[in-house]
């Protein structure tokens, strides 16, 4: 199934003045661009470049669709697939390929960067980074750029095995990497296959990765039972010097589509699924390897909010879409729940936090596309993040569907009128990238898709 691979678009929905304001965009990836010139669809399977038209040999595949982030007057939109594309954040015009103004230049790069809200400064990392980005590879890098855009830190390692690692954590001192046991072969892409195989025999792995001044022989690698990673919910280290990691594991492969090698997808297998969010206590001094705690459910533990799929609210035909939102607190020793059902035609997608100003942490509103599925129309809606229970505060009805999404993001104008002043003065505009990545270079000279030396950092023995 190829529903991972439509180009990305942008809904961007303003809210200001007792109004709203809609616009949409796709993002003119390299990718869409050679599909617009040709008037046809170039490229093959989702992350296969074996099954695409020789025409667009060396042409950067990914259709940026899964985040979109604001970073110093720009947004990035992103898949974790190839490099970032900036866009500007009002006209959602798209300003090209994004690589830091030179300074990372792997085929690939995360949809999910994190900001450290004390120093401003971005954590990013990419995994399958050492040659092409369809090398099925275990090379992973990570980043720290400063709040003024520069790079501070890179380490390159290499990871267990050619898994998935779609999300991270970030604490004081560390990132954290879930690497999922859904796995890459390059035999497989080769002969026209899907790019990922489940393994349900494989642990899921977390590595635990020094933020300043690390090494490759500094990262630590935690195994436990196998599970397929949801989204982080937080991370943070204690008093001892621990850090917590709060996240969703599933008992079992999500993306069923890619089932294990040599099987057919199990299309009921979602629907039986049960994802927890579970706390995972990392010890920096542990050994690579070591067994991490067994996770318990950590409802009364992790403040997060999220749309589910709850027994309690089972409805009939939508039983594997989102229809409740959940707020979790970690405040009282039972910890509280708060719900509010989308009612019996209806689901969301992915809610947003929206901070308060001045408020306290936790404080704020919460906003979530419904689905209207009996209608085939969709509300974007308002609740008070610590009163889901008393219903919305507001619904703005838009008059039309919009495709499901993965994920979006708040952005107050107040900081892009700050970063529009400043690119127009002392900044400049965004530089997007004006070389081709080395891959591409490499290519077009001959060469193959092996890692290049930069990248190669040692081998993890587990
Ligand atoms: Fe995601």
């Amino acid at each position: 199934m190829e529903m991972y691979a439509p180009p990305g678009s942008v809904t961007a929905i303003r809210i200001a003045d007792g109004h709203a304001d809609f616009k949409q965009r796709y993002v003119r990836t390299d990718k869409f661009l050679a599909e617009e010139k040709a008037r046809k669809a170039l490229f093959g399977r989702y992350r296969n470049p074996y099954t695409d038209n020789e025409s667009v040999k060396g042409v950067i595949r990914t259709v940026s669709n899964t985040n979109i982030t604001f970073w110093r007057g720009m947004l990035l939109a992103s898949k974790e697939d190839g490099p970032p594309f900036a866009m500007d954040p009002v006209t959602l015009e798209t300003i090209g390929r994004y690589d830091f103004e030179g300074q990372i230049k792997t085929p690939t790069f995360t949809a999910h960067p994190k900001f450290d809200p004390d120093t401003g400064e971005m954590l990013c990392f990419a995994y399958e980074a050492g040659a092409d980005g369809s090398d099925c590879g275990v090379d992973v890098v990570t980043w720290t750029i400063n709040a003024d855009g520069i790079k501070t830190e890179e380490l390159s390692f290499k990871a267990p095995f050619a898994g998935m690692i779609h999300d991270c954590g970030v604490s004081k001192n560390y990132m954290v990497l879930p690497l999922t046991p859904i796995k890459m072969s390059l035999d497989r892409l080769k002969k026209g296959g899907n790019k990922f195989a489940w393994d349900p025999n494989e642990d899921q792995v977390y590595g635990l990765v020094p933020r300043r001044g690390g090494k490759p022989e500094d990262v630590i690698w935690f195994r436990a039972d196998n599970g397929f990673h949801g989204h982080v919910a937080g991370c943070y280290e204690n008093e001892e010097g621990h850090v917590i990691f709060d996240l969703t594991v599933a008992d079992g492969n999500v993306f069923f589509w890619f089932p294990p090698e040599g099987e057919s997808p199990d299309f009921n297998q979602r629907a039986r699924l049960s994802s927890p969010t579970c706390r995972w206590i990392f010890d920096p001094k542990a050994k690579s390897g070591t067994r991490a705690s067994h996770p318990y459910n950590g409802r009364q533990m992790a403040s997060s909010h999220e749309s589910m799929i709850d027994v309690d609210h089972q409805q009939a035909g939508y039983s594997t879409a989102w229809h409740i939102i959940r707020g979790s607190r970690r405040w009282g020793k039972t910890g509280e729940e708060d719900v509010w059902f989308a009612g019996p035609t209806a689901t969301y997608q992915e809610p947003v936090f929206i901070p308060k100003d001045g408020g306290a942490e936790g404080e704020g509103y919460l906003a979530a596309l419904k689905n209207n599925l009996d209608e085939l129309r969709n509300d974007v809606v308002i609740w008070d993040a610590q009163k889901l229970s008393a219903g919305p505060l507001a619904t703005l009805h838009l008059p039309f569907k919009l495709r499901l999404g993965f994920h979006g993001n708040f952005v107050d104008h107040r900081d892009i009128e700050a970063w529009q002043k400043r690119r127009a003065s002392e900044l400049g505009p965004v530089k997007p990238a004006d070389s081709p990545l080395p891959w591409q270079v490499k290519l077009s000279n001959g060469g193959g898709n092996e890692p290049d030396d930069g990248l190669k950092g040692h081998d993890e023995k587990l």
